[in-house]
């Protein structure tokens, strides 16, 4: 006999618990199934009639949609949504819902800490009393933040954020952003990509990943910043040339870079921008707090299965 419960899937497991999500979808009478699609991407038979399906890490491209012909659903537990074949999921009718607006206070914060932990060499100053000195022997002295301008690549939730607790901090604050026409709270002016390189002391990128800004920032717009700059990524790191980054910092080109993001993570154990001197890198924790965790675990399942209820109420 066939169960008539609709079926969800969970694609992979993340370092976030799953039990929460399967407990909201399992009381809203669907059958859940918890897939590793990361390490093994067929989809079992019992799943392949699932109409809902939370996405992890795995990235669910064509043959994910070809197993799953019911499918009408994908919900993230981020921000972003480039795990997701955006393409093919519009081309098969199917929803695809980001998790929005969860962490903007962590991630702004976590943009801000970086910025200012790279400007101030807090790690290196740190390292240097657990390592038993006591020096003022800065390799650059820190500047003075109210002479820097502060460049935000994205004006969106975050971004706006960022600009708002940022703004008393720094001379100016600029932003680009092509769906944006209006400055707002915090920021000074709107600018084109090349006034927005050429301008900023601190660049920090609040854009998401898509074909259109997968390596935005290269070798050439790194160039174009300002010599001794900063730049911090707490977005996607596929959005920066990791390369041309190291390249850069490798130089001195730049100051350091504060980066939450790396392309393809976890890193390699010998990728040098781990352990660069002028780099600053967290494990992509930037949307972590109690309260937004709350969000990531719970959020995604509750909005698959309000979708699910409102879909049948028609
Ligand atoms: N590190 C983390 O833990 C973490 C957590 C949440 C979000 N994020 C990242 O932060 C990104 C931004 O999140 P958000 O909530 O502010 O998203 P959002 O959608 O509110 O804002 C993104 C902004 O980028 C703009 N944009 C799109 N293409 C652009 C381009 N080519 N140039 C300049 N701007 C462009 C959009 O118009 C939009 O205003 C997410 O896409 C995600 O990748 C990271």
């Amino acid at each position: 006999m066939t169960s008539a419960r609709p079926v969800a899937i969970i694609t992979d497991v993340t370092d976030l618990s799953v039990d929460p999500a399967v407990e909201i979808l399992e009381s809203a009478g669907f059958a859940v199934h918890v897939l590793a699609l990361d390490r093994d991407p067929i989809v079992p038979d019992a799943a392949r009639s699932a109409v809902v399906a939370l996405a992890g890490y795995a990235f669910l491209g064509r043959e994910f949609f070809d197993a799953l012909p019911d499918l009408r659903y994908v919900g993230t537990a981020s921000a972003g949504f480039d795990m997701v074949d955006i393409d093919t999921a519009r081309a098969r009718d199917v929803v695809v819902q980001p998790l929005v607006g969860v962490a903007t206070q962590e991630v702004a914060a976590h943009a801000l800490t970086l910025i200012l932990a790279v400007e101030r060499d807090l790690v290196a100053a740190a390292r240097g009393v657990a390592d038993g000195g006591w020096s003022e022997s800065y390799a650059a002295l820190p500047r003075r933040l109210s002479e820097l301008t502060l460049g935000l690549y994205g004006l969106g939730r975050i971004g706006r954020q960022l600009a708002a607790i940022a703004r008393p901090l720094f001379a100016r604050v600029i932003a680009h952003d092509p769906y944006v026409t209006r400055a707002g709270d915090g920021v000074d002016a709107l600018v084109t990509v090349p006034e927005l390189l050429s301008a900023s002391d601190v660049l920090s990128l609040h854009l998401p990943l898509t074909p259109a800004t997968h390596g935005v920032v290269a070798a050439a717009e790194l160039a174009a910043l300002p010599a001794g700059a900063t730049l911090v990524n707490v977005s996607r790191g596929e959005l920066v040339d990791s390369d041309a980054l190291v390249a850069a910092l490798d130089a001195g080109r730049l100051r350091g870079a504060g980066l939450d993001v790396l392309g393809g993570e976890p890193p390699r154990a010998d990728d040098p921008l781990r352990m660069h001197p002028r780099a600053i890198v967290t494990p992509h924790v930037a949307y972590l707090s109690e309260r937004s965790l709350e969000g990531y675990l719970r959020q995604p399942a509750r909005s698959a299965v309000a979708w699910w209820e409102s879909a049948h109420a028609r």
